[in-house]
């Protein structure tokens, strides 16, 4: 498997090598099974995943370009657009909505000055409604990075929103 030159959008000789040892955990002409994993490695690497990006993974994994866009634009942890340094993906399933979904995302979007789905002018903060995180008995919640952020109330999300604009990559590092 090798990449096609002369395009504007490319993996690393390391990031390849991942991508075929992932191809490699399934059967032979099975490597559709490697998508979701690497469809995360191009977000990732790209930034987020437009159609450049979700082609030129078509043609790493010999798939026809429309099965990539299946799956890239069904799954809300994939971003087809740019998003900000801080996505904050507000649980919108029943459970949460139950809870004060709503009202979480109508404070946030007036926060923030941006709608559900938009990124603010600074590129700090993209407010995202999702379905179901996994976390329903902690409703109403939101995921940013690789952080739960639970039982949500107007005034967690106001310290949160300053807390992620005072230190934008604790996202990913977890808050202390
Ligand atoms: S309904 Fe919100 S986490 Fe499940």
């Amino acid at each position: 498997m090798t990449a096609v030159m002369n395009e504007s959008r490319q993996f690393t000789p390391e990031l390849l090598e991942e991508v075929n040892r992932i191809v490699s955990l399934f059967p032979e002409g099975k490597q559709k099974s490697a998508l979701i994993r690497v469809l995360h490695l191009a977000q990732a690497h790209f930034g987020h995943l437009d159609t450049e990006a979700m082609d030129y993974v078509a043609r790493l994994l010999h798939l026809n370009p429309i099965e990539v866009y299946e799956v890239a634009t069904f799954y809300s942890m994939y971003d087809t657009k740019p998003v900000g340094k801080v996505k904050l993906e507000v649980c919108r399933t029943g459970p949460c909505m139950i809870e004060g979904a709503e009202r979480i995302i109508a404070h946030i979007e007036k926060r923030l000055g941006i709608k559900d789905g938009e990124t603010t002018a600074d590129g700090l903060f993209t407010l995202k409604s999702v379905e179901c995180l996994g976390a329903c008995g902690y409703a109403p919640m939101l995921q940013a990075g690789e952080s739960f952020h639970e039982h949500l109330t107007e005034e967690k999300v106001d310290a949160l929103i300053e807390e992620y604009r005072a230190n934008p990559v604790a996202n990913y590092m977890g808050l202390k």
